[in-house]
């Protein structure tokens, strides 16, 4: 039996506010418990939905260096144990999320009680599974300061990068202020660039906690096999492409796969009728006619309603969208859009709801449920990320036969082949170029298919539902990997 713990700052079903969520939440449940022994561990957020939060059992308190409380919650579900590390000082907000200095603080606290807690509850993992920079000084933390005591001597780490962009970096005198890390960590190369402007006091050097899981840990792995590539070119790699590359032996690219149980068509409660890949068209045309009701959009099947669900940030190649509104809606199309984020792309989908109130329902919040029926009821899902180191509405949209119109970059060049007319082939469409009118000319594509050749459409969409984007193959890969260690 190997024993296994995820350590990451987000999990499916307590607190989501990306696919890290969904990841953290569906991975374990891919494996076999007979010969894999999963467990997590997450911060207590207040933010956690109280059912869960309410149900966990407190069995174990300590305190950590200087006299910090930590308090170890557990609640067993679905077969898998999750840790809940508890400090109300730290956790106490109604987000996962505050801002970065904060968030600093309070991630080198929960990955350090994380660590501190395993004897207490007798989990000795031969493999620690850390996932973004919030998890990242685990394997600092277990190659410096916890390597006198025997206990934690041979526990192999992981370093799952799901997104490069956010790091965890502050300068080095904070940093060593909020961690207590020895000072060889603050060596360029370790936690710092190994490219520094040595004229400058070393105090004021930029210090990434993420290079330091990347330096400290075993084997490094990201979401997608085309993100692992990227990340080691400098245009992708966020000031880390050298670390990435000189580990790149150890570097793994496994793309991620979604809960088929919860992302199903044919069983989804949300939807206003369930469908099948035989049961597609009628499925399709009730959820869509469903939605736009919902919406307050006029109801019409015929018309190609086209989905956008997403963080509402600069990677989601929203400047693109907004230079082909006015474009698209001179279409005959329904535009529908599900996320919060960034106040000036929040205020923009808002402005064009105002514009084509007939046309565009710009939803600014973040709802489950809604994300369900717009998967069910789109006839496409629009994709055109700068970057995408795996991204999953592709996957959850191909599930539900909604056809996506991806940039092709990282995960998403993965996970969408382009539709090719003449052969029958593809399952989506996709634009080489970041640029506006790469974008336009592909959902013209679209729409052209959507409406001359609906035959083709209906096959475009069987096909990608038809695909296999669960856990099965991608968790064979982990496993290789967990075997290897
Ligand atoms: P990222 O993690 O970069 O945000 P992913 O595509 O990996 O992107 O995952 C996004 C996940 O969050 C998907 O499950 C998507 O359905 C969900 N999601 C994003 N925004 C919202 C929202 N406003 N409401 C509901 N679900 C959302
Ligand atoms: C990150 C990435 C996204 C990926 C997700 C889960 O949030 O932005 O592309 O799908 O993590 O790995």
């Amino acid at each position: 039996m190997k024993r296994i713990l995820f350590v990451a700052s987000e999990c499916v079903p307590f607190v989501k506010t990306g696919g890290l969520a969904d990841v953290v939440g569906s991975l374990p449940k891919a494996f076999d418990p007979e010969e894999y022994d999963i467990r997590v561990m997450l911060p207590n957020y207040f933010a956690i939905k109280e059912e869960y939060r309410c149900n966990t059992e407190c069995i174990y308190y300590f305190q950590l260096d200087d006299r910090k409380y930590v308090g170890i919650n557990r609640l067993i579900k679905d077969g898998i144990t999750y840790y809940f590390i508890d400090n109300m000082q730290y956790f106490d907000g109604l987000v996962p999320y505050y801002d970065l200095f904060k968030d600093l603080e309070r991630f080198a606290f929960f990955s350090k009680a994380c660590l501190s807690a395993l004897p207490l509850i007798g989990f000795r993992p031969d493999i620690i599974h850390c996932h973004d920079w919030q998890a990242s000084l685990v394997p600092v933390f277990l190659n410096t300061q916890f390597q006198g005591n025997p206990f934690y001597r041979g526990i192999r780490t992981i370093m799952t990068i799901h997104n490069l962009r956010f790091q965890g970096t502050w300068n080095v005198g904070h940093i060593r202020h909020i961690t207590n890390l020895p000072e060889e960590c603050f060596q360029p190369g370790r936690l710092v660039s190994p490219f520094q402007n040595t004229s400058i006091r070393k105090d004021d050097w930029n210090c990434s906690m993420l290079r330091g899981g990347i330096v400290y840990s075993d084997y490094v792995t990201t979401v997608s096999y085309t993100y692992a590539q990227e990340i080691q070119t400098t245009n992708y790699g966020e000031g880390l492409d050298d670390i990435l590359r000189f580990r790149k032996d150890r570097l793994w690219g496994i793309i991620n796969g979604i809960d088929y149980t919860e992302w199903n068509p044919q069983t989804d409660r949300n939807l206003a009728k369930n469908y099948t890949v035989r049961g597609i068209k009628g499925g399709k045309r009730a959820n869509k006619v469903a939605l736009q009701k919902e919406l307050g959009l006029a109801e019409n099947p015929d018309v190609m309603t086209i989905g956008l669900v997403s963080r509402l940030t600069d990677q989601k190649g929203l400047d693109l969208v907004d230079k082909i509104m006015d474009r698209l809606c001179q279409m005959d199309i329904n535009m529908i859009i599900l996320g919060t984020g960034a106040r000036n792309y929040e205020d923009m989908f808002r402005y064009y709801q105002n514009k084509y109130p007939a046309k565009v329902s710009a939803n600014i919040r973040y709802s489950d449920a809604l994300a369900h029926r717009i998967y069910g009821g789109c006839d496409a899902l629009l994709v055109p990320s700068a970057f995408e180191p795996c991204g999953l509405t592709q996957l959850i949209a191909l599930r539900y036969g909604t056809v996506p119109i991806v940039h092709e970059t990282g995960g998403l060049k993965d996970t969408v082949k382009p539709y090719n007319q003449y052969e029958q082939t593809g399952t989506g469409f996709s634009f080489y170029g970041y640029s506006d009118w790469e974008l336009m000319d592909r959902i013209n594509h679209a729409y052209w298919v959507y409406n001359e050749t609906p035959d083709q459409w209906m096959k475009l969409c069987q096909r990608g539902m038809k695909e296999d984007w669960s856990w099965k193959s991608s968790s064979q890969i982990y496993k290789q990997l967990y075997d290897r260690l």
